[in-house]
């Protein structure tokens, strides 16, 4: 493997921003130092001025792969995902078929292993039907159970009571939770049927996805986990009431933590006017009030992790009428860039981000080695120019679906390279084209 040198960098790493150089060897981070420039090194990236930061852990994507390989597959998204700094995903199972079993777990991991350019894990779906399943997963080797609470893309809905509480006291792993009541959602889509016939605008979303439906499942979800000691991560967090339900402080003590994607800290309803479908996804991106309450939370660490819920469709699937139009939108490209926004808006620090999309990932799922730019630990960086403005155009956009809700937005920065497992997977606008990611592995 090639030796990679970066000097002067501005290292945002667990609280502090320092300038050093940094040295990668075999994969890993051999040194960080004042002056390492007399070490060997097979490429060299001056970085004056520019930010160091550890890779963003995005623990909740959809990748498509299988069987849904037109929206997008492993390899074209996860190429996306480096793109944009993303160096290590967690992968959901609504695919097709949905992940479910052991088998099909495994498959992913195989294909995985030879197209992923981040590293990469897997959850299990859980099902009404398959708690002997989630009771065979391995934590160490497997990342945690998905519970589709409400129902979404695809048919994992898990809406029998006693699936959930057995899954909710028998999962050995993390049960991560998509939480959206569908009794309450099913009554408010008649109503807005009945006004508009199947004609319904997409700004109707957020109230027939409403605030209401999502506290009523992750209100229960943290019942069941209170009930049943589970370790719960609550995704997808999109409403000012749910806030309520949690608490602020490291991941380490808590049996409860908490998730909010890149959209929902970004877009309101307001948006909808602009941007119709494309920016339909469930939970639904609701008021502006909503944003800056999980705007808060992430600040205060009631919200522990910050990701992206990528969820590709392509454009003609999307542009449909409301009933018909699919929920989910491609972000893993523009994640990392997006949330710098927030940083020139000085709402978030360099060192939160770094905190809510590496750090406090790899605590929470306890990732091996990842998440730190610490001496020893995996080379998984990301280099960003935080004053190199751009606009996001169809022509640059990776997704396979070949679309983004951020078209014709000036971000204020960009990743200029991002280092995967020590291997430098993006330089100078180009994707390196050998797939580098590893297999995640878990203490816990
Ligand atoms: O908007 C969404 N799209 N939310 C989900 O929970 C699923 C996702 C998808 O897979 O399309």
């Amino acid at each position: 493997m090639k030796r990679i040198l970066v000097t002067d960098a501005r290292i945002v790493n667990e609280g502090k921003i320092q300038n050093s150089d940094v040295l990668v060897a075999n994969g890993r981070i051999e040194a960080i130092g004042g002056d390492l420039s007399r070490r060997d090194a097979d490429i060299r990236i001056e970085a004056a001025g520019r930010v160091l930061l550890p890779g963003m852990i995005d623990d909740q994507v959809h990748f498509r792969e299988p069987g849904l390989t037109r929206k997008g597959d492993i390899s074209s998204e996860s190429r996306a995902a480096v793109a944009g700094g993303i160096t290590s995903f967690m992968e959901m199972p609504n695919t097709v078929p949905a992940t479910t079993t052991g088998e099909r777990l495994a498959e992913k991991f195989a294909v995985a292993a030879k197209s992923a350019f981040a590293n990469y894990s897997f959850y299990l779906g859980g099902a009404n039907d398959n708690i002997e399943e989630i009771e065979r997963v391995d934590s160490a080797s497997v990342c945690g159970v998905k519970v589709f609470m409400g129902s979404s893309t695809g048919n994992l809905l898990v809406d029998d009571p006693a699936a959930l509480e057995a899954i909710f006291s028998r999962s050995p792993v993390l049960v991560a939770t998509h939480c959206e009541d569908d009794g309450i959602i099913a009554k408010n889509a008649a109503a807005f049927r009945e006004r508009y016939g199947e004609a319904v605008p997409m700004r109707c979303h957020s109230r027939i996805r409403s605030a209401q439906a999502c506290f009523a499942s992750s209100s229960l979800a943290v019942d069941l986990a209170r009930k049943h000691g589970t370790r719960l991560h609550v995704l997808h967090l999109t409403t000012a009431r749910e806030m309520e339900l949690f608490s602020p402080g490291p991941v380490e003590g808590k049996q409860i933590t908490a998730e909010v994607c890149v959209h929902h800290l970004f877009f309101c309803d307001a948006d909808y006017e602009r941007l119709g479908a494309r920016i339909k996804c469930n939970p639904a991106i609701k008021t502006a009030a909503d944003r800056d309450a999980l705007i808060d939370a992430v600040a205060d660490g009631r919200i522990d992790v910050i990701a992206t819920d990528h969820a590709p469709h392509t454009l003609g699937e999307k542009d449909v009428l409301y009933f018909q139009s699919p929920s989910g939108l491609p972000l893993v490209q523009h994640a990392l860039v997006s949330l710098l926004e927030h940083v020139h808006q000085g709402r978030f620090s360099l060192e939160l981000i770094a905190e809510r999309t590496a750090h406090a990932p790899a605590r929470l799922f306890g990732i091996r080695d990842r998440g730190f730019i610490r001496e020893g630990y995996w080379a998984d960086l990301v280099l960003v120019d935080p004053d190199r403005p751009w606009q996001v155009e169809l022509e640059g956009i990776l997704y396979k679906c070949g679309w983004s809700p951020f078209e014709g937005q000036t971000f204020r920065s960009s990743v200029d390279a991002t280092i995967v497992s020590g291997h430098l997977a993006y330089f100078q606008g180009k994707v390196d084209p050998a797939p580098a990611g590893k297999r995640l592995e878990f203490d816990r």
